[in-house]
C-alpha cells in the first residue's frame, strides 16, 4: 500500500461511518455550526477552524474538504456574493459533501459551493474530465500511458481545474500533512500560483517539534492518521516563504500536543500568509516607522526595520505595512511632497531623510491614546 492508497482506503472509511481516532476536539463557532447537517459535524476530520480567516465576498478554496464542514461554514460568511470551493481526491468524500449541496442552497439563499474531485497538489488537473477520458481510453498498454500524460498537460493548460491568481482565501483543515513528502513543495507552489496577488492563506494542521524519523513515515496508519506525515514546525513555515509568501506567521499554536508518538510532539496549529502583490517597487518619498518591541525586524522580502526610525520603503512596501497585515506594527508616513518615483530596490535597508516626510500624512492604526486597535 502506497501512502496515496492508504489515504483514499482510511477517509472512505471516514465518509462511511465516524471515525472517532481521526477527531481532533475543536471549538467551531457554534453559529456556523448550527445551519450544518449532523451528518457533516460528526464526519468532522479536522484540527483547527480556518473558517474564522473568511471575508464576506471571498472566492475560497478548501484544500482536502472532506465531508464539507468548512466549506459550508465558509459559505455563510462570504455571503451572495462570495464562492467556495471544496476540492477532495476521495469520491465517497465529495459524495458524502455533495448529498448536501441542494439542501444548504436552500438555507444560504443561493448555491454558492461546489466541490471538485483533484488532487491538492495538482490543482490545475481536473480529475472528473480524467475520469470521462479514462472511460473512452482505457489505459492497456505503455503508449496509453503517454498519450494520457500528453491529455493531462494539454488539460492543465487549456482549462486548469482551479485558474492563477483566481482565489482570495485559500484554507485547508488537516490535509497538508496527508500529501507525499515528495510531493509537498509542488502542492504549495499549487497554492501561491492559485491566490490572487494580495489574497490570503489560512490552512489549520498538525506540526510535530522534531522530524519525524523514517520508520513512522512508513507506518501507513500513522500517516493516513494526520501523524507521521506532518512537517516539522520550523519546516512548515519556511515552506511557504521558499514558495514565494510574505508575512508567515503562526496564528494558532495548541500547547498540548495532540498526540505523542516515540516521544515526539504532534499538535494543532493554523498558520496564515499572504500572496506578494506584483505592482514594481517605485520611490515616491514614502517611510514607516517600526514601533518595536524589537530593536529591528525582518520581513520576508529581506527588508530590514530598525526600531524608530523613519525608514525609507517604496509606494507598494507602503501600502503593505501600514495596510491591514502589519499596520498594528508601523506608523506610515507619507512624503509631504511626492518625489517622481524611480523603481527602486529598498531591500537595503535605509533610513529616509526627516526632510522628505516632514509635513507628510501620518498613518497609525493605533488610537492617539496609545492603546493598538
Ligand atoms: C483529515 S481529513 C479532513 C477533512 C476536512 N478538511 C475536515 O475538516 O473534516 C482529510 C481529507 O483530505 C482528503 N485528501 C487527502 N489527501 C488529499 C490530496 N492529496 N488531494 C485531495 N484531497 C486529499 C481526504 O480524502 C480527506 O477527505
Amino acid at each position: 500500500m502506497t501512502v496515496e492508497t492508504g489515504v483514499l482506503e482510511r477517509y472512505s472509511q471516514g465518509a462511511e461511518a465516524r471515525q472517532a481516532d481521526l477527531c481532533c476536539p475543536v471549538d467551531y463557532d457554534r453559529t456556523l455550526l448550527a445551519l450544518l447537517p449532523q451528518e457533516i459535524i460528526e464526519k468532522d476530520y479536522g484540527c483547527g477552524d480556518p473558517s474564522r480567516y473568511v471575508k464576506k465576498g471571498d472566492t475560497v478554496l478548501d484544500l482536502g474538504s472532506g465531508s464539507g464542514k468548512i466549506c459550508y461554514m465558509a459559505a455563510q460568511l462570504v455571503g451572495d456574493q462570495g464562492k467556495v470551493i471544496g476540492v477532495d481526491m476521495n469520491e465517497d468524500m465529495l459524495a458524502l459533501a455533495r448529498k448536501y449541496q441542494d439542501e444548504m442552497a436552500k438555507k444560504l439563499g443561493s448555491n454558492r459551493v461546489e466541490f471538485l474531485k483533484g488532487q491538492i497538489q495538482d490543482l490545475a488537473l481536473d480529475v472528473s474530465a480524467m475520469d470521462k477520458y479514462l472511460e473512452q481510453n482505457p489505459v492497456r498498454k505503455a503508449e496509453d500511458v503517454i498519450n494520457l500524460r500528453a491529455w493531462q498537460e494539454r488539460q492543465r493548460n487549456e482549462s486548469p481545474m482551479i485558474k492563477d491568481n483566481s482565489i482570495d482565501l485559500v484554507v485547508s483543515n488537516c490535509v497538508l500533512n496527508l500529501v507525499h513528502d515528495s510531493d509537498k513543495g509542488q502542492m504549495i507552489r499549487e497554492i501561491f500560483r492559485v491566490v490572487k496577488p494580495g489574497g490570503r492563506v489560512a490552512i489549520s494542521d498538525i506540526v510535530s517539534d522534531e522530524v519525524a524519523p523514517e520508520h513512522l513515515k512508513q507506518d501507513q496508519h500513522l500517516w493516513s492518521g494526520c501523524i507521521s506525515g506532518a512537517l516539522q514546525e520550523h519546516e512548515f513555515l519556511e515552506a511557504f516563504v521558499k514558495a514565494g509568501f510574505i508575512a508567515v506567521s503562526y496564528d494558532k499554536w495548541e500547547s498540548q500536543p495532540w498526540q505523542v508518538v516515540e516521544a515526539i510532539e504532534f499538535r494543532s496549529v493554523t498558520i496564515t500568509a499572504v500572496k506578494p502583490q506584483t505592482e514594481a517597487c517605485i520611490d515616491k518619498g514614502h517611510a514607516v516607522i517600526y514601533r518595536g518591541p524589537f530593536s529591528e525586524v525582518y520581513d520576508d522580502e529581506g527588508h530590514v526595520y530598525f526600531r524608530g526610525e523613519r525608514m525609507a520603503v517604496c509606494e507598494r512596501n507602503f501600502k503593505l505595512l501600514t495596510g491591514e497585515t502589519y499596520g498594528h506594527n508601523f506608523i506610515g508616513i507619507a512624503p509631504a511632497e511626492e518625489l517622481p518615483g524611480k523603481l527602486w530596490d529598498c531591500a537595503t535597508g535605509s533610513i529616509r531623510d526627516i526632510a522628505e516626510t516632514k509635513g507628510g500624512q501620518h498613518q497609525d492604526k493605533c488610537s492617539p491614546d496609545g492603546a493598538c486597535c
